[in-house]
């Protein structure tokens, strides 16, 4: 994909609403004519996977430039509207992008800095600016209170604490429309550096992996049935916006590698087969201890890792592939096949072997006893009503409320939440403005501890499986917790916590 800085002037191309009613589109196991005859959304024809070429060299990201000359101040801005990229011959595809880029530019601040976003809204729908992971004040947060009008502007502004470094990423957060405004393009990534990083020398590749559903057509195919219900698989999973792109590993034979899973719903199960795979951070930042010896790595929608890949034996092409996972979709769905997400070239490798990597990158303290527990239950509901299927996300029992607060929580407070999934398929947790430690897993009775404690904002949970974890906010005011397969939480999975 050619990236574009080129901005569409507003209204220079006709917006389709492509939401669907939800309760009606959503079925069980059938066939595409009896979807049609609903009237939902039918599966409209798509692009051959050959169609966007593969094989180019990995682009960067591009990064957000900061207008401040003030040390300790992060300053820009930000621009969501559509923006046409000439994907297939013909039409063009139109994108909604930040600054006219798929993926968003990169933000990158230091910790301790104080970052101030002029954001403008271009679009045709209200939407907001969600800083996913970072620890920021509910009123800087993009929630859904939050919206930005068609035509209107805000101001974002947060300093972010020194402990904060880590691998985060912005998306929209509107009341409706979040599923559709990512796939459409709108989803940058955001990275606080550590004034202190033992792993600095080694070189750093970002790799931005994104769902890209297109039809045959050119545009941007809108969500059908299976895809509200089970969450949305596109025919592409693109690598910095690109279809199998070329990485070339670095001549010293070892790469630090920073991956987002910005999926709206697909699971990578990355393998690289007989390279080293390390993994050293989570969503909020190095490990305290880089674990060794990974053959693969489950990445659930919205769950970013730092992993350190030595080039080990590997001397020619590999390619880092997402291998089948089974996540419980329900219905008529295709079988899983694996995905080559991206060719390393190994070929230029000229370093020998590896020293070894420091043996503490840094302390994370346990966050002491909980004084107060929270239980929260994922839960699916199928319904016959009015003659056809539907199935509800739901937690604790409800559809998201945005008048009803689901649960309060004090300030600075540690609490041990129980997430329990009592539906038969995954669901990735996500809880706003703060970070969390799992404690452990339990499945079928058994418990399994953490094996190595980390910061993270978004934990997977495999059907009936329970994860508890520690967390505490740090601002008052409401925050967001939903399950990060995009359809899901449009589809109300998500709730609010008051922190008083
Ligand atoms: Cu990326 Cu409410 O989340
Ligand atoms: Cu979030
Ligand atoms: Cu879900």
């Amino acid at each position: 994909m050619k990236r574009r800085t080129f901005l569409a002037t507003l209204g220079s191309l006709p917006l389709i609403g492509l939401n669907m009613d939800w309760a009606q589109a959503a079925t069980g196991s059938m066939p595409a004519m009896d979807m049609m005859n609903m009237g939902a959304v039918a599966p409209v024809k798509l692009a051959a996977v050959e169609s966007l070429g593969a094989g180019a060299a990995l682009n960067d990201i591009i990064k957000l430039a900061n207008t401040s000359g003030q040390p300790g101040l992060f300053r820009a801005s930000l621009i969501a509207a559509p923006v046409n990229v000439p994907l297939l011959p013909g039409t063009p595809t139109e994108f909604w992008a930040y600054n006219g880029n798929v993926p968003g530019p990169l933000i990158e601040v230091t910790e301790g800095d104080t970052v101030e976003i002029l954001f403008e809204n271009h679009l045709s729908q209200a939407t907001t600016v969600h800083w996913h992971g970072l620890p920021v004040p509910a009123e800087q947060d993009g929630s859904p209170h939050d919206p930005v009008a068609p035509g209107g502007k805000r101001l974002y502004r947060f300093t972010l604490p020194v402990g904060s470094a880590g691998t985060y990423w912005y998306h929209p957060h509107p009341h409706d429309n979040t599923p559709e405004q990512v796939y459409r393009g709108l989803a940058g990534i955001f990275i606080v550096r550590a004034k202190v990083d033992l792993l600095k020398d080694i070189p750093e590749r970002l790799l931005v992996i994104s769902d890209l559903k297109l039809a045959a057509d050119g545009r941007i195919a809108p969500s059908d049935a299976n895809d509200e219900m089970n969450g949305r698989e596109g025919q592409f999973a693109l690598v910095n916006a690109q279809r199998q792109p070329l990485l070339q590993f670095d001549r010293g034979g070892r790469e630090r590698w920073r991956i987002w899973n910005a999926n709206s719903a697909r699971y990578l199960r990355l393998v690289l087969p007989d390279a080293g795979l390390t993994l050293v951070g989570t969503d909020g930042g190095l490990l305290e201890h880089p674990v060794t010896g990974l053959t693969e790595l489950l990445l659930a929608p919205a769950e970013r890792v730092e992993i350190i890949v030595d080039a080990g034996t590997n001397k020619g092409r590999v390619a880092l592939v997402a291998a089948p996972y089974q996540r419980g979709k329900m219905g008529d769905v295709a079988a899983e096949k694996a995905l080559n997400l991206l060719t390393v070239d190994f070929s230029k490798v000229a370093g020998g072997a590896q020293k070894p990597l420091p043996a503490t990158l840094r302390r994370i303290d346990d966050m002491g006893s909980p004084k107060a527990k929270k239980r929260i239950v994922f839960s699916e509901k199928m319904s016959m009503a009015g003659g056809r299927h539907s199935v509800k996300f739901l937690i604790n029992g409800k559809q998201f409320d945005m008048n009803r607060i689901d649960l309060e929580s004090r300030v600075d407070q540690v609490e041990l939440w129980e997430i329990a999934n009592e539906s038969d398929m995954d669901h990735p947790f996500h809880i706003h403005g703060t970070q969390f430690q799992v404690v452990e897993h339990e499945s079928d009775g058994k418990v399994t501890p953490a094996p190595y404690r980390a910061w993270r904002d978004t934990v997977n949970l495999k059907s009936r499986e329970i994860v508890r974890i520690k967390l505490a906010h740090h601002f008052k005011g409401i925050y967001m917790f939903h399950c990060h397969v995009l359809e899901h939480e449009g589809a109300g999975m998500m709730g609010q916590v008051n922190v008083v």
